[in-house]
């Protein structure tokens, strides 16, 4: 795909405890064109966070390992790629995070303009404009900064970068938080579950914010959620995780419409309005210590067959830009090419 900007192939890792090796993420494929907004979306567990993770080079090194799989990302293969390269060039910078829990983000000693401009001493874009002075860029820097500030609509910009992190609300800190990942200028942010901890009013203000800025300058967003509702006001296309495994792929009209694999109906079924959280469906999400062999959600559906039992389904279209994992789809398939 010319526009291609990134693209995961058979991402297999696991986390080896004294428990076992549990299987997180099991030939996981998935790939984003530039400035698109993609869901992640799954029941708690099912590996969205993981995933993040892989992508940013910041699995726990003591306990995860990563079996198999490229991540091809602006032509380079992040996995292989010199640690040095990865935080220079790609973490923070190429790719931005926004994490589960923006609170453990900034370090409460410091006050949060100090923390933003030590961000912009490694991670500024004006780094690559060599003839720029240490003095000038730093001048430049602090200017973006307020502008980026505005752009997230702090009430009060001029005041926020003196302040502690425990001096502004949630809200505002998730606020901060956006305008530190788009302040590098990156081609991918990944939120993950960038809301979670706020209001519902808030929740609404702030995801609308991230779409606006990520359109504006053409950024792409992993955003991975719970929240169905939250995946239909914001995403382009929708992505959806069971145990390790993605299952569906479609764009957002079509996920909503048309699903086709049976847990993504039973995802939707569930929900007692189209604005709401994922609530529990019928059974329980496997050990990924001991998983189910072939499709993981097998144990939980009714149109199970031996196949599903032994064998992984291999991606199949429903429609040229709609991708199914099932042997028993609810709808009619074509065999990917
Ligand atoms: N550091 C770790 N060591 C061992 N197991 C881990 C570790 N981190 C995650 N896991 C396991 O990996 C699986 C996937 O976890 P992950 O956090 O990626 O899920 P998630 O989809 O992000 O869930 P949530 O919606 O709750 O954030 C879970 O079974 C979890 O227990
Ligand atoms: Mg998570």
């Amino acid at each position: 795909m010319h526009d291609e900007l990134i693209s995961i192939r058979d991402l297999r890792v696991s986390f080896v405890s004294d428990a076992g090796v549990a299987r997180v993420l099991d030939g996981v494929d998935l790939a984003m064109r530039t400035g698109e907004i993609r869901g992640l979306v799954g029941e708690s567990g099912c590996g969205k966070t993981t995933l993040a993770r892989a992508i940013l080079g910041i699995l726990p090194r003591d306990a995860a390992r990563i079996e198999s799989g490229t991540i091809h990302f602006q032509g380079a293969d992040l996995l292989h790629l010199p640690e040095d390269r990865l935080a220079g060039e790609v973490r923070g910078r190429k790719i931005a995070y926004i994490p589960q829990d923006p609170s453990t983000a900034f370090n409460p000693v410091f006050t949060i303009g100090t923390q933003i401009l030590d961000l912009l001493r490694f991670k500024s874009p004006l780094l690559e404009q060599k003839e720029l002075g240490t003095r000038a860029r730093r001048q430049r820097d602090l200017a973006r900064v307020q502008e980026y500030l505005r752009l997230v609509q702090l009430p009060n910009p001029e005041t926020v970068l003196e302040k502690y992190p425990h001096e502004v609300s949630g809200g505002q800190r998730q606020r901060l938080m956006i305008a530190m990942a788009l302040l590098t200028e990156p081609r991918l942010v990944i939120a993950d579950e960038p809301t979670t901890a706020l209001d519902v009013t808030v929740q609404a203000q702030i995801l609308k914010l991230l779409k606006e800025l990520a359109r504006d300058q053409g950024v792409a967003v992993l955003f991975t959620t719970h929240d169905l509702g939250a995946a239909y006001e914001i995403c382009d296309r929708i992505t959806v995780m069971y145990a390790g495994q993605e299952v569906e792929e479609a764009p957002v009209g079509a996920f909503f419409e048309r699903p086709s694999h049976p847990y993504t109906r039973k995802l939707l079924d569930s929900l007692p309005s189209s604005a709401a959280a994922i609530r529990g469906i019928a059974g329980e999400i496997p050990r990924l210590i001991d998983p189910p062999p072939g499709c993981r959600f097998h144990p939980r559906c009714e149109r199970a067959s031996d196949a599903c039992r032994s064998v992984r389904p291999a991606p199949s279209l429903v429609e040229p830009d709609h991708v199914v994992r099932c042997h028993h789809p609810l709808h009619e398939t074509e065999t990917v090419a």
